[in-house]
């Protein structure tokens, strides 16, 4: 595949932008592409976090979340070409409530699978009749395989996932690219005060860095850290019979 890396302008649309992934990421791109005149727009719900991110990176922000109608979404979307968008939202969720609650279950749901389809559609419609276009969807390896710890997450990641596999294929010819991004463990307030393995567990600036290097390959599927590929790959070859009893999981 042709490298792709971004002329004297670009447009990066952000979708979750206070996620800590996605910060460390807009500021990747602008680092790495340091003569790009980067035009971009920041979309998340916490409006006050979102004006001040938008004052440090000197660009304009609207308000979005997952519960929106269809309608809203849509209008979320900035005037223009859409060169790159990054999509970051995601929530974990208290699998426990989740599992006594069906309005948490449903909240998982929302926000990791069906409430991301208008704007993600949108945002594939205007790429597809412009002829180009990166979209980059943070999914999970989470979505690999049900795991009893986190099963409506890994669920709705499960559906991004396939989603985006279909609309890489839809898109390809329409000169759109589409990455779907499998982080493991990323030091982020997400998994705050969890107690993770240290040698596979990253910090945001090291996704960042794999996501644009990623972007301009023109990778279909990037797993980060580079471990997560192998592991997974494992713990697919698990017999059903035996991965049920299997406490870890
Ligand atoms: N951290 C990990 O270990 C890990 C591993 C695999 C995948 N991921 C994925 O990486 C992505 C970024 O996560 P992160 O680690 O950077 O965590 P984060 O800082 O908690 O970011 C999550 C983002 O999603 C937004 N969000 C949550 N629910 C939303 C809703 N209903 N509507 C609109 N926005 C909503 C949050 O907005 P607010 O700021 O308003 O809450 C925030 O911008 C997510 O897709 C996550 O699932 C993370």
């Amino acid at each position: 595949m042709r490298k792709q890396v971004p002329g004297a302008a670009a447009s990066l649309l952000v979708i979750g932008a206070t996620s800590e992934i996605a910060v460390a990421t807009v500021k990747e791109f602008i680092a790495r592409y340091p003569k790009t005149s980067w035009q971009i727009h920041l979309l998340g719900r916490n409006d006050a976090a979102l004006a001040q991110l938008a004052a440090d990176f000197h660009c304009s922000w609207g308000h979005y979340d997952t519960s929106m109608t269809p309608e809203e979404q849509q209008a979320c979307l900035p005037e223009g070409a859409i060169d790159y968008c990054l999509c970051a939202v995601g929530y974990l969720g208290p699998q426990f409530v989740a599992e006594h609650e069906p309005h948490e279950a449903a909240l998982i749901t929302t926000a990791n699978y069906t409430g991301l389809l208008p704007i993600l559609d949108a945002v594939a419609l205007r790429m597809e009749a412009a002829g180009h276009g990166s979209l980059l969807v943070i999914s999970s390896v989470a979505g690999e395989r049900g795991r009893r710890s986190n099963y409506y997450y890994g669920a709705a990641k499960a559906a991004l996932t396939a989603y985006l596999s279909g609309l890489r294929c839809r898109l390809l010819p329409h000169g759109v690219h589409v990455m779907t991004i499998k982080p493991g463990y990323v030091l982020t307030r997400m998994v705050a005060g969890r107690k993770l393995p240290p040698y596979i567990s990253a910090r945001p600036q090291t996704i960042a860095r794999d996501i644009v290097t990623a972007t301009a390959q023109r990778q279909p599927v990037l797993y980060t850290m580079w471990a997560w590929r192998f592991i997974m790959a494992f713990t697919r070859l698990i017999p059903e019979r035996i991965f049920m009893h299997l406490r870890k999981f």
